[in-house]
């Protein structure tokens, strides 16, 4: 029976991250999965991270299976990181899941079940497992325009416009903060009119938070999800800890529904469990625990804390040196953008080919839509970037 599968598209993410790997030449760059990487190039384990393995590892006697939905202290200790006390914790239920894709999973399946009919909007462009996700589970997905690429920001009035389209039963994507794949993020005042724009509507907002921490703050890139939630009657949130842990392989995410009716908080909690059931039954436990540990220890949270904001430094660092550096070769601000975006993320705003001539005249390695990894970056290669987008004409 297997004779009749057809080939899949190749993610373009990691069909780059290979070509990377396959490339002989010594000096190339690598700007394309996202993937934190230190100015050595390294992705290291955070010393809270390392400590907690430690602890547990003295500690645990057991691997026993823990709930459906996880353990309900990692998702106590994630709501209170994400959300603060700005929603009831009556309001919210919660299951972990095989990292934010497993999130992202969840939230689809667990929406199509509410509403098979349902619309997810979409920014355009989005990262490429959402659309891939929405198409492979049969759900119809509707792009918003979300990125100017004349001025590298946000094409707020255009988005706007195109929200307008989403009724009741439908749900709108929203990326937390450090947009997924231009850097470009909306201010309060913007995040107040979509999120009078959902009430008017009645559509559904769903929140993906896979940077908290890597843009303005721990605090500060919470703020707009905390103020969704807070203000809709009910939301979606998938939350990654890949990124702000450093935990990418040990799968770590966490699903929450948010009604403001609390009596629809047993149904939702039901649900999500049910969904973790059918989809692989009990998520992984140990990324979850190594998050929960560290988040409830005053000692470790505080070393982890630091050690985010370095990371964060550092990739802001970056941006400015990269911004001044094109200034200073162009005799223009064209690139200024670049040092407002936040996250991990720039959309340069260029075309596949000449995404493509970077990659084989230089050896620079960028997603197709011209998106950057800026902690691919280090302080010297910085200048070889800059070089070679003016080079290639960008
Ligand atoms: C990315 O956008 O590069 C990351 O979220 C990694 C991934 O799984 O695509």
């Amino acid at each position: 029976m297997f004779e009749t599968l057809k080939s899949q598209p190749a993610d373009k993410i990691l069909a780059l991250m290979q070509a990377f790997r396959d490339d002989p030449r010594t000096a190339k760059i690598d700007l394309g999965v996202g993937v934190y990487r230190n100015a050595e190039g390294v992705t290291p384990v955070m010393r809270a991270v390392k400590a907690a393995e430690h602890r547990l590892w003295q500690e645990q006697t057991t691997k026993a299976y823990v709930g459906l939905a996880g353990d309900p202290a990692f998702a106590d200790a994630m709501i209170r990181l994400i959300l603060n006390n700005s929603v009831p914790r009556e309001n919210i239920a919660a299951a972990a899941t095989p990292g934010g894709t497993g999130a992202v999973r969840q939230a689809f399946e667990m929406i199509r079940l509410a509403n098979p009919d349902a619309r997810i909007f979409v920014s355009d462009p989005t990262w490429p497992n959402h659309l891939s996700i929405l198409q492979y589970l049969g759900m119809e997905a509707v792009a918003y325009r979300y990125f100017d690429d004349s001025t590298g920001g946000v094409d707020f009035d255009g988005m706007m416009a195109d929200l307008q389209g989403a009724k009741k039963g439908d749900v709108v994507l929203l990326h937390g903060c450090c947009h997924n794949p231009t850097g470009a993020n909306l201010n309060t005042v913007e995040w107040q009119a979509v999120i009078d724009l959902l009430n008017d509507t009645g559509a559904v907002p769903m929140i993906d938070i896979a940077y908290q921490g890597f843009g303005d703050g721990l605090e500060a890139d919470a703020q707009p999800t905390r103020m969704v939630a807070s203000q809709v009657p009910e939301c979606l949130i998938a939350a990654s800890c890949s990124k702000n842990f450093g935990i990418y392989r040990e799968r770590t995410g966490l699903l929450m529904a948010v009604s403001q009716d609390a009596g629809a908080t047993a149904m939702n909690q039901g649900t999500l469990a049910f969904l973790n059931r059918q989809n692989y039954s009990f998520p992984p436990d140990h990324g979850a625990r190594l998050v929960t540990m560290i988040l409830n220890d005053s000692a470790l949270r505080a070393d982890w804390m630091s050690e985010l904001e370095e990371v964060r430094r550092s990739m802001l660092a970056l941006r400015e040196q990269l911004a001044g550096e094109l200034q200073r070769l162009t005799g223009s601000d064209r690139f200024g953008f670049l040092a407002q975006h936040r996250g991990m993320f720039s959309r340069l705003g260029t075309t596949p080919e000449l995404v493509e001539k970077l990659r084989v005249d230089h050896g620079i390695y960028m997603v197709g839509d011209s998106r950057m990894n800026i902690a691919g970056l280090n302080r010297d290669t910085v200048p070889v970037l800059a070089r070679a987008i003016v080079d290639a004409g960008v």
